[in-house]
């Protein structure tokens, strides 16, 4: 059987990883400053977190929903202690989009209600409802189309409430910081405007932050620069450093029934082990701490490259822009400097999401190697 090939691939088969650093099965080596779409959050293979995981692994892999496991209430404590936001409940499922998915689903229980307003340039999955406030028709099909969605450009919050004031909108959801579309963020006055509005309009403010989560922005969540509240808040990508983990923290102002939400694979014993591993070890090595020094650290050193025309985004959710597209510059760095960095809807953009323990001296590695790529593609 061959596989489904969606994919576009590079020629690289890593067979082993430390930290930020990724071996192939050449033997060479690779400086992981992408985290493989942002999800490598302690670094990669953390000797703790594998000890976490294969010990629990010895003990049980997995039970269903339908059991005491106190390894849920364990995480759902250091989630409320670590993000400051103890209030919230946490329901667990596997995946980014099934965070969003079921954000929209619980939103729409609560209010009765059905349109959604979603951003230009947004990026919240590939299921059903996460698809249809995806801002890319090429991966919508005529099954999720049925949503009614209505897309405004960000930061124009005259538009949001003109749309708000015909009563008919469930939710409004808003990345903390835009990932695939480009490094894109709102504004502090126009997040605190859309708190304020949907508390007023009795519309569910979901704040997708299956990238910008887990420490990734410098603050927890990033929406946590802008002072709000929000009513759902979406969680993925590092919460398991690779383990697949997902999950919504619910406000108190709603409230659960048996039965109302629920998955198979959500929350499982392994799941659990490798989110409590993350959060022990962001807390214990302070890394949003770092997070900080080295996007400090990034700003300054950024500037030996005048051809950079801006650096987008924060902390280590970094867009780094030309007045060019990248592609040609984004394969050279991998293939010939062996450093990993992204792309984005943005063809002008090198997107930069490394583990959150990355070390300044690879920031000048870094630097190095594109000063030489960019002098190698022009000559
Ligand atoms: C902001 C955001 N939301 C949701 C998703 C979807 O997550 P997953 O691929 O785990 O379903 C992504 C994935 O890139 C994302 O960046």
């Amino acid at each position: 059987m061959n596989l489904f090939d969606v994919y576009p691939l590079y020629n690289i088969t890593p067979v082993k990883a430390l930290d930020c650093t990724i071996t192939d099965e050449k033997g060479v080596e690779y400086l992981d400053l992408y985290g493989g779409h942002g999800v490598i959050s302690i670094g990669h293979t953390q000797p703790d977190y594998v000890a976490k995981l294969k010990n629990q692994l010895d003990n049980i892999g997995f039970y269903s929903n339908a059991i005491q496991n106190p390894l849920q209430v364990e995480l759902a404590e250091k989630l409320g202690k670590l993000s400051g936001l103890e209030e919230y409940t946490l329901f667990l499922c596997s995946s980014g989009a099934e965070a969003n998915e079921n954000a929209l689903k619980l939103a729409s229980f609560h209010n009765n209600k059905t349109r959604v307003i979603a951003f230009d340039n947004s990026f919240h999955g590939r299921t059903s409802a996460a698809v249809a406030v995806t801002d890319n028709k090429k991966i919508v099909a005529p099954i999720n189309a049925q949503q009614i969605v209505t897309f405004l450009p960000l930061n124009n919050i005259e538009l949001v409430e003109k749309e708000l004031k015909k009563g008919d909108i469930s939710s409004v959801i808003i990345e903390g910081i835009q990932g695939v579309g480009g490094l894109d963020q709102g504004t502090t006055e126009f997040f605190q405007a859309l708190a304020k509005m949907c508390e007023a309009y009795d519309v569910v403010l979901i704040l997708d932050e299956v990238q910008s989560g887990y420490g990734r922005s410098g603050k927890f969540f990033a929406h946590q620069h802008h002072n709000i509240k929000a009513d759902i808040i979406c969680l993925a990508k590092g919460m398991g450093n690779g383990f697949p983990i997902g999950g919504i923290l619910i406000s108190p102002k709603f409230t659960a029934s048996y039965g109302l939400l629920g998955t198979t694979f959500g929350g499982n014993h392994l799941a659990c082990a490798a989110g409590i591993a993350v959060l022990d070890i962001i807390e214990s090595q302070k890394l949003m701490d770092n997070v900080n020094d080295v996007y400090a650290y990034f700003l300054e050193a950024i500037k030996q490259v005048p051809e950079v025309i801006k650096v987008k985004g924060r902390g280590l959710m970094l867009g780094v822009e030309f007045d060019f597209d990248v592609s040609n510059l984004r394969k050279k760095m991998i293939m010939d400097k062996h450093i990993f960095t992204g792309n984005a809807n943005n063809k002008n953009l090198l997107r930069i999401l490394p583990p959150l323990t990355i070390k300044k001296e690879a920031i000048d590695t870094f630097i190095i190697a594109l000063k030489e790529s960019l002098k190698e593609i022009q000559s």
